[in-house]
């Protein structure tokens, strides 16, 4: 058995009198894509950012992160990458995006500005900005949204990481841009062993691309396992709910979760 890359145990977070979450735990091997699913409110981000250590200063955290093969831990922006679904919030607007990424990998690296500069054309290539190097000089509002996230995700490859927390990254693009998107991220665990944790909302996307969903509710875990395990054989009536309304519906094939009105489903 390899050792898990990262190992959550007994995590409860709250802010102020609202508890969060509540009590949760999940393992991650390397090379692992885990989704994160849940309606709104049931903790997602909360325990997406407590993973990257983001967490707001007034929560309060119990319980215990670890990563197994870093015992002194990973560094934010170095080890972890992190994507918001705003890129505007990783973008600095006035700055060219070449700027903004040779910084990140200077922050990481003694290299030189030119190599840095170099770095960043082949990460926005990597994450297919045509026409990369020549696009260095351009600031972010002269990409279009689906090209800002890919460079937000350049800017979280920089610090060439060992996981990449992506919260609902895809959210605000239409399909075919958040396609690119979700092929991009399947490429670079595939090909630079990457761990990735995802947020989602659409329960069609985790089954495709997920090896585990967790599944978030009220802050707790109400399932958690191998994919075609919380699919095949769901135990919680929100999953069973989640999947059957996405199932019995051809037409939109992405089913999202927000839409699902827990109170309509007389749950605990
Ligand atoms: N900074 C904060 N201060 C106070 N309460 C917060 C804060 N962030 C989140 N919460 C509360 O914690 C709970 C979980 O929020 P969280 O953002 O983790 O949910 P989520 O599953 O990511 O929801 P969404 O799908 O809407 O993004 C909610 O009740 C929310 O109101
Ligand atoms: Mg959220």
């Amino acid at each position: 058995m390899s050792q898990p890359f990262l190992r959550v145990d007994g995590l409860s977070v709250s802010y102020g009198g609202t508890l969060a979450l509540k009590n949760v735990s999940l393992e991650l091997v390397r090379g692992e894509r885990l989704a994160l699913i849940g309606e709104s409110g049931s903790g997602k981000s909360t325990l997406a950012m407590a993973i990257a250590g983001l967490l707001p200063r007034q929560a309060r955290q119990s319980g215990t992160i670890a990563f197994p093969s870093a015992p002194s831990g990973l560094r934010l922006g170095k080890d972890i990458g992190v994507v918001f679904q705003d890129p505007g919030g990783s973008l600095d607007p006035v700055m060219k995006i070449g700027d903004q990424i040779a910084e990140v990998i200077r922050a990481h690296e003694d290299t030189s500005w030119i190599a840095a500069r170099v770095r960043a054309a082949n990460l926005l290539d990597r994450v297919h900005i045509p026409k990369a190097l020549s696009r260095l000089n351009s600031y972010p509002h002269e990409f279009s949204g689906g090209q800002r996230q890919r460079i937000a995700l350049a800017l979280a490859l920089a610090g060439n990481p060992s996981l990449i927390i992506a919260d609902e990254l895809t959210s605000a693009l239409d399909t075919v841009v958040q396609r690119h998107i979700v092929n991009l991220l399947d490429e670079l665990v595939r090909e630079d062993g990457l761990s990735l944790l995802f947020v989602t909302h659409d329960i069609a996307l985790a089954s495709e691309r997920a090896d585990q969903i967790a599944v978030l509710y009220r802050g707790e875990f109400v399932e958690a396992g191998p994919a075609a395990e919380v699919l095949g054989k769901p135990q919680h009536p929100y999953t069973k709910a989640l999947i059957g309304t996405h199932l019995s519906l051809d037409t939109p094939r992405r089913k999202r979760l927000a839409e699902i009105n827990p109170d309509s489903l007389n749950l605990p």
